[in-house]
């Protein structure tokens, strides 16, 4: 995951940006470079490999101002032309950049009629160029007239070889700034600044930022000039291992849209692996345990729904001594870790039985993927927390793309289906970036289960796996008992529970079952149970048949299971943070299974 710095101060700059990428480096890179400006000229190193390596080959380089990167490749394979910072033609200008320019290849195409001839694949590149075209003597509003025309994610830090200042903006991407004393930082998160201050402005989303010998001023989205409070963090170095989290599970949380990106970019729709799909199989069986499970209830809706083939999902402890009807279903196994005893033992029974296989899994060459004939990777990163909250995301994205492939393969999908499916997945990383910028509500309201001793979680269709994927994340880590059912289930009853001590959170995403989760609310309220309602921010009617309501972006119904599992996760995380409970190794519970 791509980590960026700017300094500007009265120290030499490059140590100081070296340093701050190594406090970085836990996010993941293969590369990693340097810019400073030094007696009016622009000099920079970069390297493919570690920082260390960086660190060998560099030359001495003063300047009191410069940007760094270490960069987790995306768009080009990771080498020193791609490796940031990139610069303009002239070599003035030097950007570093974590996120994604979705429009970069117009963008690119525009400038090269123009004349520009680009050094590195990457999307990054066309800022340097775009910010060169517009400069008439201030960068901030060459950087301001930059990204007026880029579409997507970014964080950027820019200097100039001819101002005094460094420029740095944010949009769906982390950046912080940190202040010191007659010295101020970007950076992607405080671990990289931490030993030098605590002082802390958290930036938002289209805010710009200029440092120079004054200070530093921000301007918000519209172009006002902003104050934004300072703050200090109750951070020390120690914590900088879980990137200044309090928890593995939270950095692994705010990890996802990054996960969802790197997934996505790793899980092939209609190449080679195509094969893996075709075959005489009449339906798909999926088989998983705990959240993998939840993932592949989730995979039945979409893979229903995309390839319209008939989906069972099974438990994989109970698969193997199940009975075998007629049929000949194609057998996805869904595990994080590759490790699980029980789905191990799942592909095993599978091939013995004469299935073709699928695994879809998160670590390279773990045991799952020796026992089928096929694998899917998803590529969320390593996972530390013992509950998992990045791999599902990543589990359900994984779905997407093989009902693409079983629709493709079986006909049921055009190249104009695909493109549509295609396109709104390119979104969720941003989607997901918002979502985790409710966090603070969610925070707010988790309140209301502090003290509860049990709690429901309602949802229907596509969403009622999510009702089951919050229950058990909500008793994993914080120990309050909690329980998912289908909402239409409640009245059978569960509701004979529902007390004004039990919380319920009811997933109401208007789809076709709106109407008839608001009526299950209504059970729910007559009964005088508190509601925790999530819905996306075009609800407006939610509150009036809940207690409170958690909005997150708007995604088509089928993509939002990826934003209502983020949601869940963190009502999840600070309910046990509030109950005091250890988040990251619960009691009982380890990360893999390796037992039956
Ligand atoms: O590694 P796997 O995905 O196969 O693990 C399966 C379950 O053990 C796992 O999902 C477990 O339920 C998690 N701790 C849930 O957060």
């Amino acid at each position: 995951m791509c980590g960026i710095i700017g300094y500007r101060g009265q120290r030499t700059a490059a140590p100081l940006i070296v340093k701050g990428l190594q406090r970085l480096e836990y996010r993941g890179y293969d590369s990693a470079g340097v810019a400073v400006v030094e007696k009016g000229k622009l000099r920079f190193h970069k390297r493919k490999g570690s920082i260390q390596d960086l660190i060998i080959s560099m030359p001495e380089l003063g300047g009191f101002r410069g940007i760094g990167h270490t960069r987790w490749a995306t768009h080009g394979v990771p080498s020193e032309d791609n490796a940031h910072p990139h610069m303009d033609r002239s070599g003035s200008i030097a950007v570093v950049h974590n996120g994604i320019i979705e429009n970069y290849i117009d963008i690119r195409e525009e400038l090269v009629k123009e004349g520009v001839k680009f050094r590195s694949e990457t999307d990054t590149e066309v800022i340097p160029h775009l910010i060169a075209k517009y400069y008439d003597g201030s960068l901030k509003d060459a950087v301001e007239r930059a990204l007026k025309g880029l579409h997507g994610s970014f964080a950027l830090a820019v200097i100039h070889s001819d101002e005094d200042v460094v420029v740095g903006a944010r949009m769906d991407s982390p950046l912080i700034m940190a202040v010191g004393d007659g010295e101020v930082f970007l950076a992607s998160d405080m671990p990289a600044v931490l030993e030098h201050t605590n002082r802390v402005v958290y930036l938002q989303n289209g805010d710009i930022v200029t440092i120079d010998p004054d200070g530093y001023r921000i301007w918000d989205g519209k172009g006002e000039e902003v104050h934004r409070e300072e703050d200090v963090v109750d951070l020390n170095l120690e914590d900088a291992e879980k990137g200044g989290y309090s928890h593995f599970m939270l950095k692994e949380i705010f990890e996802q849209p990054y996960a969802v990106h790197k997934s996505l970019l790793g899980m092939p729709i209609n190449g080679g692996p195509g094969r893996a799909y075709t075959g005489r199989y009449d339906s798909v069986k999926i088989v998983a345990c705990g959240t993998s499970y939840h993932a592949g209830l989730v995979g039945k809706y979409i893979i229903g729904e995309l390839s319209k083939m008939p989906v069972q999902v099974e438990m994989a402890s109970e698969y193997r001594y199940s009975p075998h009807p007629k049929g000949n279903p194609l057998v996805i196994l869904v595990t994080q870790s590759g490790e699980t005893a029980d789905t191990v033992a799942a592909a095993r029974e599978a091939r013995l039985r004469g299935r073709r296989t699928i695994a879809i899994t998160n670590v390279v060459g773990s045991s799952i993927t020796r026992e089928v004939d096929h694998v899917v990777y998803t590529r969320a990163g390593i996972e530390i927390g013992v509950a998992a909250s990045k791999t599902f995301t990543a589990q359900v994205l994984a779905f997407y793309i093989v009902a693409l492939n079983l629709g493709m393969a079986g006909k049921t999908m055009n190249a104009d289906d695909v493109r549509e499916v295609k396109q709104h997945l390119r979104t969720l990383p941003r989607l997901v970036q918002k979502t985790l910028d409710t966090a603070p509500d969610i925070e707010k309201k988790a309140k209301m289960f502090k003290d509860a001793s049990s709690a429901f979680f309602i949802g229907r269709n596509i969403h009622y796996p999510l009702a089951l994927e919050g229950a058990l994340k909500m008793k994993e880590i914080s120990y309050l008992h909690a329980e998912g059912y289908p909402s239409g289930e409640l009245k059978h009853g569960p509701l004979a529970l529902i007390t004004t001590e039990t919380p319920v959170v009811a997933i109401a995403i208007r789809d076709h079952t709106y109407e008839k989760i608001l009526g299950n609310m209504g059970e729910v309220s007559a009964r005088g149970g508190p509601i925790l309602a999530i819905g996306d921010e075009r609800n407006h009617d939610l509150a009036k048949y809940s207690d409170e309501v958690l909005y997150m972006p708007y995604a088509p119904p089928i993509f939002s299971p990826i934003l209502v599992g983020v949601v869940l996760q963190l009502l999840a995380y600070y309910v046990a943070r509030d109950r005091g409970c250890e988040i990251d190794k619960p009691r009982n519970l380890a990360k893999s299974v390796t037992v039956e």
